[in-house]
């Protein structure tokens, strides 16, 4: 997949795209990572990208100009078109069913907004250009698109075919079923007087199937009743929530 990032500071994301498993996808291949200073598509001598907003107010927004000639250069109209991602407080919720969207993709453009964000006419323009998505990471307020950008692209990656070493992480994992995951143990069995719940070591393999869902249930409900309301519920796992073992 092919990652382009427009930034005024693109060097946030050179370290996090270099270490660990992001950083292995990026040197196999598996990410072609390209990172653009937006100042590059500036012309004035102070290389200016925010300007005052239009009918008043605090802070800046981000010119236009610049975005336009970026996306010009990087996605040619003659050519391919990729899908354009702005994360802004403002977007549609990113979730594991978008990160499974976008990792269909061939390649994904982020711009990155600071200030008080992007002159809402580059979102129209390219729209007409390429698919957009104004999209937000969370219900809280960063000083800029980037580190939401890391948390997308970190997402995304490891959704495709290849980025883990045992795939069937992916199967298992929070939000996979709609629910979260159950708690997990390792060795040793009883660490500072806490032991692990016995099912784990019985070998029984139905039993610990039935606690994990039965886990993944209680803590849904607890920590998470909207998504327990969207969720795929079987007879057993309805029981299950009623008796009171479980919740
Ligand atoms: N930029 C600033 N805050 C953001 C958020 N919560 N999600 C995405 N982009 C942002």
């Amino acid at each position: 997949m092919r990652v382009d990032v427009l930034s005024i500071f693109p060097d946030y994301l050179t370290g996090p795209l270099s270490v660990s498993l992001l950083g292995r996808a990026v040197d196999n291949g598996l990410l072609d990572v390209h990172l653009h200073d937006l100042r590059r598509w500036t012309g004035d001598r102070h290389r200016t990208v925010d300007d005052t907003p239009y009918g008043g107010g605090a802070g800046m927004v981000m010119r236009p100009e610049p975005w336009g000639l970026a996306l010009a250069e990087i996605a040619p109209p003659d050519g391919p078109a990729p899908r354009f991602v702005v994360p802004t407080p403002s977007g549609r919720p990113f979730s594991q069913a978008l990160a499974h969207e976008l990792a269909a993709e061939p390649w994904l453009v982020f711009g990155c907004g600071r200030y008080e964000g992007i002159d809402q006419r580059v979102v129209s323009w390219a729209g007409t250009r390429m698919p957009v998505d104004e999209v937000s990471i969370g219900d809280y307020v960063l000083a800029g698109g980037e580190a939401a950008v890391l948390v997308m692209v970190e997402a995304v990656a490891r959704l495709l075919p290849g980025f883990l070493g045992n795939p069937e992480s992916l199967t298992e994992e929070s939000h996979a079923g709609g629910l979260l995951e159950y708690p997990v143990f390792t060795r040793p069995p009883v660490w500072h007087g806490l032991a692990v719940p016995d099912v784990l070591l019985s070998g029984d393999h139905g039993a610990v199937a039935r606690w994990r869902r039965d886990e993944s249930l209680r803590r849904t409900a607890a920590r998470r009743p909207d998504l327990l309301a969207a969720a795929e519920l079987s007879e057993r796992d309805r029981a299950a929530l009623e008796d009171p073992r479980v919740s």
